[in-house]
């Protein structure tokens, strides 16, 4: 696999985007019926990937993934992180966390807040996130999904995180998580 390049999203590709991120979310193995109803949520406008800050991961020049940062300082919203597919579980994901965490310490963000998929709460915690609730689901009526928050004073210049109070539980945490499912 060739290396991973991160880019800014182009308003153009909108629907691309917004086609990837209904692929990486049938990942988890959502029937038609929810993936539809989570359409509108996740389609992404040629104004809102200008305005969200969105940013692309290219691999082999094809987009492979994407987030978007949205908020003011002190409070940073992730608004979606989404992998291609066939390239789950390769680093990208990684990555993209690394970059979003990077860019909203530039921009003086203290915080970022996330709504997960429950699905990808494993990898939110293993970047260092924490649960803080469950909110409704934007897409699904009377469905809760888990609000997690990252510290962005962790990160030190260089935009590596720092040791943090918790890291450990957290670490254990994902191991249980790791082994129930073999
Ligand atoms: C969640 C998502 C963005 C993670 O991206 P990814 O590229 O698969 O993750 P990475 O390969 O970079 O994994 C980084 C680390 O996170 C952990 N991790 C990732 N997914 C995990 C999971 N499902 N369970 C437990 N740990 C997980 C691993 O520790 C991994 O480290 P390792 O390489 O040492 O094993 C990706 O799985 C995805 O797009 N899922 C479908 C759509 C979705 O739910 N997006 C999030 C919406 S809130």
């Amino acid at each position: 696999m060739g290396t991973l390049q991160l880019r800014a999203g182009r308003r153009h590709e909108a629907r691309l985007l917004s086609d990837l991120a209904l692929r990486s979310k049938g990942h988890w193995g959502y029937d038609q019926a929810f993936l539809d109803a989570c359409r509108a949520e996740l389609t992404l406008t040629p104004e809102q990937v200008e305005h969200q800050r969105v940013t692309v991961a290219e691999r082999d020049g094809r987009v492979v993934g994407f987030y978007a940062l949205t908020g003011q300082p002190p409070n940073g919203v992730l608004e979606d992180l989404f992998v291609e597919p066939d390239h789950i579980g390769t680093g990208v994901g990684r990555d993209l966390w690394q970059h979003a965490v990077e860019v909203a310490a530039s921009l003086g963000f203290q915080r970022l807040t996330l709504d997960a998929d429950p699905g990808a709460e494993p990898f939110y915690l293993a970047m260092g996130a924490h649960r803080c609730g469950l909110v409704p689901s934007g897409s699904i009526p009377g469905r809760a999904i888990p609000r997690l928050e990252y510290d962005i004073s962790r990160v030190q210049p260089g935009g590596r995180p720092g040791p943090q109070q918790g890291d450990r539980g957290q670490a254990s945490d994902l191991q249980r998580v790791r082994s129930r499912h073999g």
